[in-house]
């Protein structure tokens, strides 16, 4: 079954004076509406490579990627990216940073509808008194609220989460995953979240995808996590599934540490054919989902 967003043999390699240096290869996956992946996988595997390329930030050079029907060629308002810092504009408000999306996205509505969208979704992520207050003038944490409702409020049909909540202290961590639970537990939005916690995979996440080391990095395993929604913290925790998940992972990551490749390495594939056959583990794990 076709899904929502459909990763097909998605490769990613650039030029060296070696030859291609492939960074991703075959990457193939199946992702339903409303579903939330976790991606997760060693620093340097190629995770925001193929976060960044599902964003249109950067082209496959090998394979298609289609969201809702469309193969994708470049940005577009249908799919809302969250970078591990939320990049405003430092010297505008919340509301204006939010209203840079909102206004381009929705020019044929009034100012005033564009200004309650905006004002909207900041109070959503707990913002809403602090409409004025200027992203040079915020905490992280409190800039990464701007950038979840500036992501929510061009009404994506995907999320793209790059590592969100990376350069938080744990306390905001945690709040901050919640404001996004929040928002998703309202409006199930389909959703790709690169993460290095395994904890926070564990949370958020409806499957877990795990990449192999790189060079040529590609899907090594692909795990369910059957906690009910909404989620709460303590639940998860105290669910018998959890530590046997977390420890997969663990053990998974532990094994890819070990691989011999080194990152950047330069990697050549002669054909299709004998590329495929390497990485037989991932092209099974898509098939369980066919
Ligand atoms: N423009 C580029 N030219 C050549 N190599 C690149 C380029 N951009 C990224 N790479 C290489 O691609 C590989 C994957 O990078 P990527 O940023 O996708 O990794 P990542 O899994 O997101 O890492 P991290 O967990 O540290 O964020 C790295 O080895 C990186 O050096
Ligand atoms: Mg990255």
């Amino acid at each position: 079954m076709a899904g929502y967003v459909e990763l097909f043999r998605v490769g990613k390699s650039y030029p060296s004076p070696k030859g291609p240096a492939v960074i991703v290869h075959d990457f193939s996956l199946n992702i339903d509406q409303g579903e939330f992946v976790a991606l997760i996988g060693h620093s340097g595997c190629g995770k925001s490579t193929v976060l960044s390329m599902i964003a249109g930030l950067s082209e496959c050079t090998t394979g298609a990627i289609v969201v809702a029907n469309r193969e994708i060629d470049g940005p577009g308002p249908d799919r809302g990216v969250v970078f591990q810092s939320p990049c405003l504009l430092p010297w505008l408000n919340a509301l204006e940073n939010v209203l840079l999306g909102v206004d381009r996205v929705y020019p044929h509505i009034s100012r005033t509808q564009r200004r309650e969208l905006a004002a909207y979704h900041l109070q959503l992520v707990g913002l809403g008194d602090s409409l004025e207050r200027r992203a040079n003038e915020m905490s992280q944490g409190m800039q990464q609220r701007v950038g979840i409702a500036r992501a929510f409020a061009i009404s994506p049909k995907m999320l793209l989460l790059d590592e969100p909540f990376g350069m938080l202290d744990s306390l905001t961590r945690m709040e901050l995953q919640e404001v996004l639970a929040d928002l998703l537990a309202r409006d199930r939005k389909t959703s790709l979240m690169v993460t290095h916690d395994v904890d926070e995979a564990l949370l958020m996440a409806d499957r877990i995808v795990m990449m192999t080391s790189g060079p040529a990095a590609t899907i090594g395993e692909i795990v369910d996590v059957p906690f009910a929604r909404p989620r709460n913290r303590t639940a998860v925790l105290n669910h018998p599934d959890y530590y046997p998940l977390r420890e997969r992972l663990i053990e998974f990551l532990e094994n890819q540490a070990h691989q011999p490749a080194e990152p950047g390495a330069v990697v050549r594939f002669d054909s299709a054919e004998s590329a495929t056959s390497t990485h037989q583990p991932q092209t099974a794990a898509v098939a369980r989902r066919a």
